[in-house]
């Protein structure tokens, strides 16, 4: 068929007809919503690269779950800023570490909020590396151990989905074993399967004081060049136990979601990292683009591509304007 017979405009004369073809649908339930948690009471701290979001202490973290969950967003993942660093991230795995407590308050309180423990140690070493150092290199094997015995750890505390986001060969199997050791068999394990050594985190190493002391991250973090070493990546996590896979970040990798969607029959999930976020708002700020459309065009995009839900620093405002 072609012109004039065929008219693509016509489905598009009216709003009703083009919700009716509407081929991808963004929800409240689409959403993970990610926060940062810090010792002490009463602390609220700004973090000015991204407007809206907070260094919370566990209480005013208390305070502002209502209206997530008011908005329909049924899942947090939680990053910890410990007290103290060290080099063997002890504040990752302490019974009482600030993950732990908050994970612990969280399904106190909010029993049905879905609670992800990102389980990563640059928040907790001195060096800011996702491991073990020796001799100024992330040593693999040695950092799998301190894996396992972070995500018992969290589970114990009441974490429901254990994310690995250390990009060490094997952290999967070692987690899942660990946990199957141990009677959680049913916790489920979110693996940051294909995660780029991105220039887009810059906000978050501000927000969760996690930047490398030296060097950079990518002898464990992927080229951006590559899209075939992502599906090796992700289909290693598969046979390891992963029972959803995840793309990291998003905007600049949405041929990487569409080719995991397509190749995975799995949960894909898509994390909107914080350089992404604060574009938005920063250009937003200046008057230059339209937020509520810009991050709705975005997300939309996401989805579209084949992720099935988005970390996003936008969750709370987009469930907000969807509603
Ligand atoms: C920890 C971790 C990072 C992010 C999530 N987990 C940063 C990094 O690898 O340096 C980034 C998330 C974001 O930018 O929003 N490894």
């Amino acid at each position: 068929m072609s012109f004039p017979l065929d008219r693509a405009r016509r489905l598009r004369a009216n709003p009703g007809l083009r919700r009716l073809v509407r081929e991808t649908s963004l929800e409240p339930a689409d959403f993970v919503l990610p926060l940062f948690i810090r010792p002490g009471k009463g602390r609220k701290r700004p973090i000015e690269s991204m407007p809206g979001h907070f260094q919370y202490s566990i209480d005013e973290m208390l305070k502002a779950l209502p209206a997530v969950v008011a908005a329909g967003i049924p899942a947090v993942i939680l990053f910890g800023i410990p007290e103290k660093k060290d080099a063997k991230a002890s504040g990752a795995f302490a019974g009482n570490g600030i993950v732990q407590q908050a994970a612990r308050a969280i399904k106190d309180r909010f029993p049905g909020l879905i609670v992800i423990a990102d389980l990563c140690f640059c928040e907790y070493t001195d060096h800011g590396h996702c491991g073990i150092v020796k001799n100024g290199a992330v040593v693999n094997d040695a950092t799998l151990a301190l894996a396992a015995k972070t995500a018992l750890s969290q589970a114990r505390s009441g974490a429901d989905i254990i994310a690995p986001s250390g990009m060490m060969d094997g952290q999967v199997s070692a987690i899942r074993r660990a946990l199957d050791c141990s009677g959680l068999e049913m916790t489920p394990i979110l693996a940051y399967s294909a995660k780029y050594a991105s220039a887009f985190y810059g906000p978050f190493r501000d927000a969760a004081e996690s930047p490398p002391k030296f060097g950079d991250r990518s002898t464990y973090q992927m080229d951006p060049a590559n899209v075939r070493e992502a599906l090796r990546e992700t289909a290693l996590d598969a046979e390891e136990g992963a029972d959803m896979v995840m793309v990291k970040p998003a905007l600049p990798y949405l041929d990487v979601i569409a080719k995991v969607r397509e190749r995975f029959d799995m949960p894909v999930a898509a994390y909107s990292v914080s350089g992404e976020f604060s574009m938005i708002k920063a250009a937003a700020a200046k008057g230059w683009i339209d937020e509520k459309k810009t991050a709705l065009e975005t997300l939309t995009g996401i989805k579209r591509a084949g992720a099935d839900f988005i970390i996003t620093y936008y969750a709370l405002e987009a469930a907000r304007w969807l509603h």
